[in-house]
């Protein structure tokens, strides 16, 4: 038995296809188009693992798709792979449109193809599973109820939009056709491998530099953090037990002001790697020009998966942010290593002012 991962080198896919095969031994197939978000590097520990096969390839290349599936023939097909950054979305949203929009429907052109041929019964147990965001629901207001599985769809940014495009198209090729399809809607995540152009680790990796802590705005916005692992175990759920056709929305109940999140990633870094000057890391706190239509608040309702799927998170943000910040101060080559000349001339562009 095999499964076919896409975007299996980025930050939750490589730590989904670590945990896969740490926990079972069906194989994976990895294919991942290695845009700069994607670092082999992040799977060096499965080097020599016959189990997994790694693929460069584009999602929407279908004669290259339509080949993997015929050699490998695997049982399901796990769409990780995107543009994930909302500030690259602002800055060059053509991107997000190409992998997310017409790259996901190429990958269900291709899908719905191979599993056209099976028998019937192979056609019943097989799954397209796409992993999405909660960003797609839009913003929510003080108060207001966590986003549900059927809360509307009103996604603000160009990511955010795709990202709802490719939900919709998923949706369309299991009511049209009647592929086998899941999916889920995440909120944010943090842990291991998570490439440093997002809040957390741009935080950690700037504040070791003795560069500023850039907060966007009042820096009140809110965002429900999940540990990466329980994202990937919720997947996991979700393959085996999750109904056909279903929408499960993920989150670990953990909403927190972008702030309070500086703050907390600071105190650690006094406590695990004081400052040489002895000063405290929150002294680097910058606060900058806000990002063009910020979304305010976010938060998941993950009550559904709980009930029907009997998932629950295994992490507190205390004990997961730990880790991560941890994880940071332990892999200084990793850090270094994944911040390239293209790493260098984002950040330059992004923060430049
Ligand atoms: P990431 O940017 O770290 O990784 C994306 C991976 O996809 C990279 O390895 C990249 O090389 C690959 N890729 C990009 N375009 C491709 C293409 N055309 N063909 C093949 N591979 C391609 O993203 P991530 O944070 O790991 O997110 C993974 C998925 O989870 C995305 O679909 C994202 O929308 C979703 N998600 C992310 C979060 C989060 O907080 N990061 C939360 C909820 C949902
Ligand atoms: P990010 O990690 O980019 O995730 P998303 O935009 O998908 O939620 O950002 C998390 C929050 O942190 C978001 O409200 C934007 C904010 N932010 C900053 O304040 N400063 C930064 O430098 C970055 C990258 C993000």
């Amino acid at each position: 038995m095999t499964i076919l991962v896409t975007g299996g080198a980025g930050f939750i896919g490589s730590n989904f296809v670590l945990d896969w095969l740490a926990g079972c031994g069906e194989a994976v197939v990895n294919l991942d188009k290695l845009t700069y978000a994607g670092n082999l590097s992040n799977l060096a520990s499965l080097q020599g693992d016959m189990r997994h096969t790694f693929v460069q390839g584009d999602i929407a290349d279908t004669a290259l798709v339509a080949g993997l599936l015929a050699q490998h023939r695997p049982r399901a097909v796990l769409n990780f792979a995107a543009e994930s950054h909302v500030d690259r979305s602002i800055a060059s949203p053509g991107a997000f449109i190409q992998t997310n929009v017409v790259g996901t429907f190429a990958l269900l052109e291709s899908v719905r193809a191979y599993w056209g041929a099976h028998s019937e019964a192979d056609k019943a147990t097989f799954r397209f599973l796409h992993i999405s965001t909660d960003e797609v629901y839009g913003s929510l207001g003080t108060g207001e109820a966590a986003f549900s599985e059927t809360h509307r769809y009103e996604p603000n940014s160009p990511y955010s939009a795709s990202k709802a495009a490719s939900d919709h198209l998923v949706r369309a090729y299991h009511h049209t056709y009647g592929l086998p399809v899941l999916t889920t809607n995440c909120s944010n995540n943090y842990g291991p491998f998570h490439f440093p152009e997002k809040l957390i680790p741009l935080l950690i990796v700037n504040a070791q530099a003795g560069k500023p802590l850039p907060v966007y705005g009042d820096g009140q916005q809110i965002r429900d953090w999940l540990y990466v692992k329980d994202h990937c175990s919720a997947i996991r759920r979700v393959l085996e037990v999750g109904k056909v056709g279903e929408v499960y929305n993920v989150g670990g109940w953990n909403e927190k002001a972008n702030l309070e999140i500086v703050h907390t990633v600071c105190s650690l870094l006094d406590e695990l790697k004081p400052r040489a000057d002895g000063k405290l890391y929150k002294d680097q706190i910058a606060f900058v020009t806000d990002r063009p239509g910020h979304d305010r608040r976010y938060a998941i309702d993950a009550r559904k998966l709980q009930r029907e799927l009997g998932w629950a998170p295994a992490e507190t943000f205390e004990t997961g942010i730990r880790k991560t910040v941890k994880w940071y101060l332990e892999h200084p080559h990793w850090v270094e290593q994944v911040q390239s000349g293209a790493y260098r001339e984002w950040v330059a562009q992004q923060y430049a002012a």
